[in-house]
């Protein structure tokens, strides 16, 4: 999709004019909304917020088109609201059969004007997503939009939406790039595959990427991972990415890990076939952890990140661990796996102490599909989060308004530590039928030391099996936006 900001008017076929609550009732015809007061007064055309009317009037060649978009009241306006109704706005121009789509620009009292525009493109660009690369015909794929502009920006503007596109763009293909990985299949993105695509991305983006084999991984000692990954003829890879952003404070490193299992079979705890369709997801938190490098490098953040992902898969051969093992890990704490299926918070423990110990960040977050029970607590709606650092949550939710990415903190008390104490070793790797988000979390805390870290559990938000609004169905490269806003934060 082409993205344009332009001062003044224009003649496009299809524009889009958001209206919010009451800015009819003024019942003057100026201003070009003649027409919009006459639906209003029809009853056509409300303008609540999503409420949406495309009025088609004969022109000179064809037909154009006039969608009003209801922004609902003013004051309550959010970046979030801006990139759904420009969502709802494109989706109705899609159903117009035409490619190209001008969109006014809102004006918004609690909203500032370079946030308006990154949210009208970032909703625009995210709905026209499809990943239809393998479809060898195209007579079954819907329409997509190829343009797409916002005018009516006047001139002392312009330099600001000018920037504000510059970084929606680096945002948008941050979270494209997470979106993409996610939806490709396991046969594709791999361990090998998944490290080859972060190298071209780190070329691209501008940081650093470094790829360990099995016998690196081997030497680091990273037993917990090793474990989960020896049952796949598939090599595990780790891949480390850095973006020194700020040289003179080469102390402070933000430590990114992002669970990388480019399959789960859930190992000899098998899935059932249905949970199985959609593991090739498993390395959402790692899709979200790439993309968010490529934005952080792209906008030249001053800050310094480092990234790990401990990738392998999760599978079924002689050689694989089985349930009631009792394994080892980087850090030296003994694991009891008591389900080959809570595979994740193996490898994330390794790969976390890895990160401190090797790359010295001083704080870490950890991003994972790590489990069913986030969905059953949350839905998709939001992300669940285990915190060892209030101070830091609080930049997180800052993170999450900014993004449109929801997250909710979940209790961290000492009795839940409880759960996933083993007899006969340190740990074991299931704490039980209940709250399976908490005690997957803290199992991570156990191994992130003192630092300032936050578990995300993107087990529910990463992929939804139908669109809703700018997400998608499939991978929706959930944490990638998240995770930018968090670094910008952190500068
Ligand atoms: N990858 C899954 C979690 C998952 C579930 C992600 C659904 C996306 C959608 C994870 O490895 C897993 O299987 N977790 C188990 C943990 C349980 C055995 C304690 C789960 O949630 O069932
Ligand atoms: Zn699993
Ligand atoms: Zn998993």
């Amino acid at each position: 999709m082409k993205l344009t900001v332009i001062q003044g008017k224009t003649n496009a076929v299809v524009k889009v004019i958001p209206i919010y609550e009451g800015s009819l009732d003024k019942k003057t015809s100026c201003g070009g909304l003649s027409t919009a007061i006459k639906l209003k007064n029809s009853g056509k055309f409300k303008e609540s917020y999503g409420d949406i009317y495309t009025l088609a009037k004969e022109a000179e060649e064809g037909f154009v088109y006039r969608i009003f978009l209801g922004l609902g009241k003013k004051e309550e306006l959010t970046p979030e609201k801006i990139r759904r109704a420009t969502s709802k706005a494109v989706k109705e121009a899609m159903k117009l059969n035409e490619t190209s789509v001008h969109m006014k620009v809102i004006d918004s009292p609690n909203v500032c004007f370079y946030d308006v525009i990154k949210a009208m493109f970032e909703g625009a660009v995210l709905t026209n997503y499809k990943f239809d690369k393998y479809k060898t015909s195209n007579n079954e794929t819907k329409k997509f939009i190829e343009y797409f502009e916002i005018f009516k920006i006047n001139e002392d503007n312009f330099k600001i939406a000018e920037n504000a596109l510059k970084e929606a763009q680096d945002i948008i293909e941050g979270n494209i790039i997470a979106r993409d990985l996610v939806n490709e299949p396991a046969n594709v993105i791999y361990p090998e595959t998944l490290a080859e695509k972060a190298k071209e991305i780190g070329v691209k983006a501008g940081f650093d990427v470094k790829v360990f084999n099995k016998e690196e991984i081997e030497k680091l000692n990273m037993k917990a991972y090793l474990e989960v990954a020896k049952g796949s003829d598939k090599e595990p890879k780790l891949i480390v990415m850095k973006y020194e952003g700020n040289k003179e404070d080469v102390q402070n490193i933000l430590g990114l890990v992002g669970k990388g299992l480019t399959y789960d079979s859930g190992g000899y705890s098998i899935k059932p076939t249905d949970g199985m369709k959609t593991m090739k997801s498993d390395m959402g938190g790692a899709a979200a952890v790439i993309g968010a490098m490529y934005t952080i490098a792209k906008q030249k953040l001053k800050i310094n990140v480092t990234a790990v992902v401990a990738s392998c898969e999760n599978m079924i051969s002689g050689g694989a661990y089985k349930p009631g093992d009792i394994i080892g890990s980087m850090a030296g704490k003994t694991i009891e796996v008591l389900n080959t299926d809570a595979e994740g918070r193996l490898t994330l423990v390794d790969a976390v102490n890895y990160i401190i110990e090797k790359e010295k960040v001083s704080k870490v977050v950890d991003m994972a599909t790590l489990t069913g029970a986030v969905l059953v607590a949350l839905g998709t709606t939001a992300s669940g989060v285990v915190t060892n650092n209030k101070d830091f949550y609080t930049k997180l939710e800052i993170a999450s308004n900014n993004s449109g990415e929801k997250v909710w903190q979940l209790p961290a008390f000492d009795e839940y530590k409880e759960l996933i104490k083993s007899d006969i070793a340190d740990l074991k790797n299931i704490g039980g039928k209940c709250a399976g988000t908490i005690t997957a979390g803290l199992f991570i805390g156990e191994f992130v030391q003192e630092k300032p870290w936050l578990h995300i559990d993107i087990a529910g938000t990463s992929w939804v099996d139908s669109d809703k609004h700018y997400r998608t169905k499939g991978g929706t490269g959930e944490g990638a936006r998240l995770l930018y806003h968090l670094a910008k934060e952190e500068q």
